[in-house]
């Protein structure tokens, strides 16, 4: 973390703010402000100012401080919870999840984004009549396939199903942080799409076209609509274990398992030189998603440990069951995109590493080991998880970073 000692001043120079106010247009959309003008409707007279200076009146009265909730008091450190608390959610100290706040910090030290990946090298490779075979296309194509909305269904359901359902400062400051990086992810794949000149249409529907991307896609999406409409409340034994599934769908298998058979493919055709810019993406992609997985972990072992009753015979058993089943579908994904061998790897190579990935996901959970003896086929994979960002980054990239903005006022 940052102390005052380390501080920079900020390198851009600032205006006088009378200055800066006129460089900003009223509108950066002609066209919106143009509908807004044709549609201009006068309102009737009134002494409107009189009305606002009446109407914030009210917050000086006691419905006023009930929607600030300080009648409830200082937010003490046992009030906090995972779920279900009533302690307000604005405070984000006194800290009680420090594991949180602090994978927040280590996320926003990552800090990273696709246009600082040079990717002439890819563009020349793909564009280029026998640069690639065609198996490697076919895997090229797919995960940018899979992962182009898959990284849309994990946001959406960060942002539409668990982070009001989450309910202290420090997990949802994290899951803020968290949208961000997958917002940044689909730019990631964007990026490499429209860089290597892919039909867009085809890209962007393979996971209502392609069966093993579509079946990965809609089993959850399934979890997402459990628990995503807006009068959907925990607090009951039946809701709280939806939610917790959730978790599992989202964390343990689809950042858990449903990105690894892509990520090892990519990433072993940048090992043989083949698509770097593509895999050094996917290098990026990967560190923030191994977080996005521990702290899912981490969050799910803490609402059991809050709540030992949801973890019964029939919750463990459902967890073990989603995890088995996410392994399936990883399976069969790996087998449609590796018909034949490629790249030193092959289906049933895969299929042994996704089994050494579920034991982990379940002893990770709590529960036990499914798979017995499968071992990691691919142990450089590990390697590149723990890549630190410095490792090659600043020699790869092509644009200026300037992590204050890209404000100018020359
Ligand atoms: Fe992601
Ligand atoms: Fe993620």
């Amino acid at each position: 973390m940052l102390n005052w000692d380390e501080y920079d001043e900020p390198k851009i120079k600032q205006k006088p703010q009378q200055e800066v106010q006129q460089q900003v247009p009223e509108t950066n959309n002609d066209e919106i402000q143009e509908q807004v003008l044709e549609n201009y409707a006068p309102i009737e007279p009134g002494d409107r100012a009189k009305e606002a200076k009446e109407a914030i009146q009210d917050l000086d009265t006691k419905e006023g401080e009930e929607e600030l909730e300080v009648l409830a008091g200082r937010v003490q450190v046992d009030d906090k919870a995972m779920i279900n608390c009533r302690a307000d959610l604005n405070q984000l100290v006194p800290f009680k999840y420090d594991w949180a706040w602090q994978k927040y910090l280590d996320g926003s030290a990552n800090h990273w984004m696709p246009q600082e990946i040079n990717m002439t090298t890819d563009i020349a490779l793909w564009k280029s009549e026998d640069g690639l075979t065609k198996d490697e296309r076919t895997i090229v194509m797919r995960n940018l396939g899979f992962f182009s909305t898959a990284d849309s269904l994990v946001a959406n359901n960060l942002v539409l199903a668990i982070y009001r359902l989450i309910t202290n400062p420090e997990c949802r400051q994290y899951i803020l942080r968290q949208s961000f990086e997958e917002a940044i992810h689909t730019h990631a794949y964007q990026y490499c799409i429209e860089s290597l000149g892919m039909d867009e249409g085809e890209i962007f529907n393979m996971y209502r076209e392609i069966p093993s991307v579509a079946k990965k896609a809609s089993w959850g999406l399934k979890y997402t609509k459990e628990i995503s409409d807006p009068g959907f409340k925990t607090g009951t034994d039946e809701t709280d274990k939806l939610l917790l599934k959730n978790l599992i769908a989202f964390y343990c298998v689809l950042e858990g398992i449903f990105f690894y058979c892509g990520f090892t493919q990519i990433l072993s055709m940048g090992r043989r030189n083949k698509m770097t810019g593509t895999a050094e993406q996917f290098q990026y992609i990967l560190r923030d998603e191994s977080m996005h997985l521990n702290f899912g972990i981490d969050m799910i072992n803490q609402i059991k440990i809050e709540n030992p009753h949801l973890w019964d015979e029939q919750m463990r058993h459902e967890a073990a069951q989603m995890i088995l089943e996410g392994t399936e579908l990883e399976v069969q994904y790996a087998k449609d995109t590796m018909p034949r061998g490629i790249l030193g790897m092959n289906a049933n190579m895969m299929e042994e590493y996704l089994q050494f990935i579920a034991n982990r996901r379940l002893v990770q959970i709590g529960l036990e080991e499914e798979f017995e003896g499968a071992a990691n086929p691919f142990p450089w994979m590990s390697e590149i998880m723990d890549l630190r960002k410095e490792k090659n980054f600043f020699e790869t990239r092509v644009i200026e970073y300037q992590t204050g903005g890209a404000l100018s006022w020359d």
